[in-house]
């Protein structure tokens, strides 16, 4: 029988605008599923959308729109940016699906019949931006000790599901499968937490006098069910309803939804995840379905954050990352490339335009595009874009099959543990060897001298025969880039279709076959010309114009000026200067700031006037003065000058979009 392989990402909040940290983890499980493909695997790659819970029901409210309608306008973000990207799931599960609703209630009902389930009375705190409760205890400083907002008490009655009996069985999972959470740091750190404190229960419902956007319990209908637990659930109801093959799962199966009779797609081989959202996946989903008598899957991996030039990624700093924008920018592959290759799967890493760009330009264009180009030059200048035979091989050429045919090994091992730079670097030490190959042969040199026609045919071969060993093997990491090549060395059909472990035989490559040099496989990105939005510039740069000239910025560009009333408090000439004046000025809080427009206004007629400054500047020093920001003013070529203030009036520190 085929071997399986399940992998999921989290579902995503329907409401976030998707982000570098959406995409990484998409992207990974997009490679992990492409390359079990090339194995030959039947792949279920699931990813999805979660849409119940407080954050959505208030935004629709906001918008006055229903949740399901908000829902639905919003879900297009996802699924854009996932044909974007070339995301290849299987399926988009949204747990407003009516057959995860169903399986939802079914394994409640389920879990409240076999005692599973109580109901109790409590008294405590609950954070409802995070939608947690908290006892008394937990609280820090009156606060909610996971995000330090103000906190509720509550009183009521609610439903938990009786999580604290599994604590041992969990710990024993852990300990006796070292591969189920990794990296092993996370691991140690699950473990850690489950050995010191008592597992409590889990409160699973909410009164729908708070809330009503969810699934209801079936046994009371006067509650929702608690949003993690809904979502956790998508992985399981997705592989009743999603999942490729459902033949297999489905047909002549009368049992309900939600009956945990081992359906052929469970239990998920990979569940990719981020290190914020450990707790609920190592600790509440493992005991659910130990409750649930379903086997647990074979491995959680909570991979790092991306900061962004050293900076914690915020819409209120502005500088989050648009993979939209990346791939329009430097295209699917050199994105992908970077996320894999600059940072180990597991660790936190920097995200920054110019190492993507290092990257591009030292790895892609370099090394591996290099190589490409080489190759295929001298195909098409030596032997008219002709494969020829091999000459005879001597250590070098055995070398560089050896490192080829071991590459696929080498790379399901890394990937079995989901070292995606370590198999980056697998296939790497090939680009390198034959980099090195061709400088030592130097076949520019045999092409002169018809008596070394056999050994520049050798080193033609063998340089194309590895090409197409790394087509196949980075296929999954660069899927574009890699599909091309394929077809410039004269491969027939897809190669995302292929079967690996049938082609990476060494010697495949016809002689005869016709190659076409094609277009630059990754043209060098020229880091002086390429806009460096996230980066702070010391002076205003132009920005690439679009197909019409204007001067166009994207509204991410816009969004990092941080534009704020404020009320001018005092001002007063700099002494010296003819056109500085030092205005001090409230925005929320008291700074000042130096601006050049003594010639313009007397200090005093500024006293009181709201005016518009640039709050995020650095501060910098103007004859000896630090100004904490910038004051906006239109001028007109006439010299006329005057300073922007609102149209209504506005209290200081108001912000401008
Ligand atoms: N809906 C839940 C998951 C339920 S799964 C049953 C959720 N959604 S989310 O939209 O907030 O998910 C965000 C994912 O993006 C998480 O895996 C999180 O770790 C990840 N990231 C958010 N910011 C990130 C970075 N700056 N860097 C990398 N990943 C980050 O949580």
């Amino acid at each position: 029988m085929t071997e399986k392989y399940y992998v999921t990402t989290p579902i995503y909040y329907v409401n976030d605008i998707p982000h570098i940290g959406h995409a990484y983890t998409t992207i990974a499980a997009d490679i992990l599923a492409r390359f079990h493909r090339l194995l030959g695997h039947d792949v279920f790659f699931l990813t999805g959308t979660d849409e119940h819970g407080q954050k959505v029901e208030e935004a629709a409210r906001k918008k006055n729109r229903t949740p399901n309608e908000h829902a639905d306008l919003l879900v297009d973000n996802f699924r854009r940016l996932w044909s974007k990207l070339d995301i290849t799931h299987s399926a988009f599960i949204r747990t407003t699906d009516e057959e995860h609703v169903r399986t939802v209630q079914g394994l409640l009902q389920m879990l409240w019949d076999r005692g599973e389930i109580e109901k109790r009375g409590w008294t405590g705190w609950y954070c409802t931006p995070d939608e947690r409760f908290w006892n008394e205890r937990d609280l820090s400083q009156g606060k909610c000790p996971d995000c330090g907002r103000p906190v509720e008490q509550v009183e009521e009655e609610n439903y938990f599901f009786l999580m604290s009996k599994y604590q041992k069985r969990l710990i024993e999972h852990i300990e006796t499968n070292p591969e189920f959470i990794l990296p092993e740091s996370r691991r140690n750190e699950v473990l850690g937490f489950l050995r010191t404190q008592e597992l409590g229960d889990l409160c699973i419902s909410r009164p729908k006098s708070r809330l009503s956007w969810g699934v209801t319990i079936p046994f009371d209908e006067n509650f929702v069910t608690y949003v993690w637990f809904d979502a956790l659930l998508n992985y399981f109801s997705a592989t009743r309803y999603l999942s490729p093959n459902r033949d297999r799962t489905l047909s002549g199966n009368t049992a309900p939804y939600y009956a945990p009779d081992g359906p052929f797609w469970w239990p998920a081989d990979n569940h990719l995840i981020g290190k914020d959202i450990l707790t609920t996946h190592a600790v509440y989903w493992s005991t659910m379905l130990m409750a649930m008598g379903l086997p647990l899957p074979r491995n959680i991996f909570a991979h790092g954050w991306w900061t962004v030039e050293g900076q914690k990624m915020s819409k209120s700093l502005g500088n989050v990352v648009d993979p939209n924008e990346m791939v329009d920018r430097f295209g699917i592959d050199a994105f992908r490339f970077f996320l894999f290759r600059e940072v180990p799967f597991g660790l936190d890493g920097d995200f920054s335009i110019h190492a993507l760009i290092g990257r591009v330009n030292n790895d892609l264009a370099n090394d591996f595009g290099n190589l490409a180009s080489r190759v295929l030059n001298m195909l098409s200048r030596y032997r008219d874009g002709q494969v020829p035979s091999s000459g005879a091989e001597g250590p070098r050429e055995e070398e560089i099959r050896r490192v080829a045919t071991g590459l696929a090994d080498r790379m399901e091992e890394d990937l079995k543990v989901l070292r995606f730079q370590k198999a980056i670097e697998d296939a790497w030490e090939l680009v390198a060897l034959c980099n090195k190959y061709i400088e030592d042969t130097a076949p520019w040199k045999l092409a002169k001298d018809e008596a070394d026609r056999d050994q520049l045919d050798t080193v033609l071969y063998t340089s194309a025969e590895a090409l197409r060993f790394l087509c196949m093997h980075l296929n999954a990491f660069l899927p574009v880039s890699t599909e091309r090549l394929w077809t410039q060395i004269g491969q027939p059909g897809r190669l995302g279709e292929i079967d690996l472990r049938k082609e990476a035989i060494w010697g495949r490559l016809r002689p005869g076959t016709m190659t076409e040099k094609g277009e630059v496989l990754f043209p060098r990105i020229d880091a002086s010309v390429e806009r460096k939005p996230m980066e702070k510039q010391d002076s205003p740069t132009k920005t690439p114009e679009d197909s019409t000239g204007a001067n166009l910025i994207e509204i991410s560009d816009f969004v990092r000026v941080e534009l704020k009333t404020g009320k001018v408090l005092f001002a007063e000439r700099v002494p010296k200067s003819k056109k500085l004046l030092r205005i001090e000025v409230d925005t929320g809080e008291k700074r000042q700031v130096v601006a050049g427009i003594a010639e313009h206004y007397e200090p005093e007629a500024l006293v009181g006037k709201t005016i518009v400054v640039v709050a995020n500047l650095k501060p910098a020093k103007l004859m000896g003065i630090e100004s904490q920001g910038m004051i906006l003013a239109a001028s007109d070529p006439e010299g006329n000058l005057a300073v922007l203030t609102t149209e209504r009036p506005m209290g200081p520190g108001a912000r401008i979009r």
